[in-house]
């Protein structure tokens, strides 16, 4: 286990009837906030009156910043720290999904910064502040209710890239596993993937001796695979709908890392095929990971054929492993593929001609010659991980 650090300070508050706790929670912070939400999911689900009633009740005063699209722009992160400054906001409230989360998190660092915020992104420069960020989270996937980064796509450019900070940690973030209950199916089958993919980049690790946190990733993803196909079944399952938003923060905190070298790969790999064809998150996961992991598993059998047995219930087979551990990977595909999520660019319908400029945009936009960890990927190995895909 390596040493490591850690701190995560968004307070959480979980449950049902959270959301009417906002405007205490906002108050602690200040009387004037951004109010950010997406295309209007958060009005259809009555969520947003009920946000309303709470910050009128402690007479927060709220301009509102909408239209926040999956893969969150620039130009409206830009738009929002204009607000920001002008108005001398002293809290960004997101309301939605993690790309809402996100959008609220960049404007936050940008309005603290000098020069425009993409200089963060593309890593000229670090930030330093933030405007507190605070959360009411619709969609359980991407962590980022609590997590240290945000990710924002340059539409000009087509660049989608990620700032990672610790600063950007949220105050506080609220759940309430009902007002997930609206999801189309897609969309919580794609946040099971990318919950399942945060564990993933964590898991398959070269570092030795990490056996709790193994343990703590095993046992997360036992439980999406359990609960996935009942909120599937049963959108309106409390109990269920409970599990699968709680392993989304446990996945994406930090916790199931420590101590250990993480990978992340596969996300970088994803998001080109979202800066290219705009496609959903947690779908760009499920095409690449099967692919990502037949690619690399030689590099460390054992650890696949733990995966297997641990996570899938593969019979153990101490002379056979990499069998076990292709047997893993099998199974995960028929997972993804039994809750509606596409395992390679054709199931998906996604064109695969321009593969190369992809393989290419994805080794310049990490800012050296390689993804990952566990195993070292050049552009010639992202390339190859398309193809497989
Ligand atoms: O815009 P509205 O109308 O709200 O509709 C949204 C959106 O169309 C809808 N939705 C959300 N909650 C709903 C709902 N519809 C009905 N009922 C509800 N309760 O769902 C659609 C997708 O929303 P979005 O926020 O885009 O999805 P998600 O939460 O998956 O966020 C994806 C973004 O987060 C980034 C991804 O790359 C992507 O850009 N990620 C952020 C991370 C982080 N900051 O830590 C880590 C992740 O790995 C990921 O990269
Ligand atoms: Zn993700």
């Amino acid at each position: 286990m390596l040493n490591f650090s850690y701190h995560s300070p968004t307070k959480i508050l979980f449950g049902k009837d959270m959301e009417f706790e906002v405007g205490k929670e906002v108050a602690n912070y200040g009387k004037k906030i951004l109010l950010h939400y997406g295309g209007g999911s958060i009005k259809r689900i009555g969520l947003y009156d009920r946000v309303i009633d709470s910050l009128k009740k402690e007479g927060i005063e709220y301009i509102e910043l909408p239209g926040v699209q999956p893969n969150p722009r620039l130009k409206l992160v830009r738009k929002g720290i204009e607000i920001c400054k002008e108005e001398d906001i002293d809290l960004i409230l997101a309301v939605g999904g993690g790309s809402v989360v996100d959008s609220a998190k960049a404007i936050g660092i940008g309005a603290k910064y000098d020069g425009d915020v993409w200089e963060l992104f593309e890593k000229k420069a670090v930030p330093k502040d933030t405007i507190p960020v605070g959360v009411i989270l619709t969609l359980p996937a991407t962590g980022s209710e609590t997590s240290n980064s945000t990710v924002v796509t340059n539409e000009e450019t087509k660049v989608k890239v990620s700032v990672r900070s610790e600063i950007v940690r949220p105050a506080f973030a609220i759940l309430n596993p009902e007002t997930t209950y609206s999801l189309p199916k897609e969309q919580t089958s794609a946040g099971v993937s990318d919950i399942m993919a945060h564990i993933f980049e964590r898991y398959f690790t070269n570092t030795r001796n990490v056996d709790l946190t193994d343990r703590l990733c095993e046992g997360t993803l036992r439980t999406l695979i359990k609960y996935a196909p009942i909120v599937l079944k049963e959108p309106n399952n409390y109990a269920a709908r409970a599990e699968i938003m709680w392993t989304g923060t446990i996945a994406h905190n930090g916790i199931l890392g420590l101590g250990r070298e993480e990978d992340w790969a596969s996300h970088k790999i994803g998001h080109e095929i979202s800066a290219m064809y705009d496609t959903t998150h947690g779908v760009t996961l499920s095409i690449i990971f099967p692919a990502w992991m037949k690619y690399v598993y030689k590099n460390n059998v054992e650890r696949f054929a733990q995966f297997a047995v641990r996570v899938f219930d593969v019979e153990a087979d101490f002379n056979n492993p990499e069998v076990v551990a292709l047997e893993g990977i099998r199974r995960l595909e028929e997972f993804f593929r039994s809750i509606g999520l596409p395992t390679t660019f054709k199931e998906a319908g996604i064109p695969t001609d321009k593969i190369d400029e992809m393989a290419r945009r994805c080794i310049s936009n990490s800012g050296g010659d390689s993804v990952g960890f566990f195993v070292k990927l050049y552009e010639k190995d992202v390339l190859e991980i398309y193809k497989l895909a």
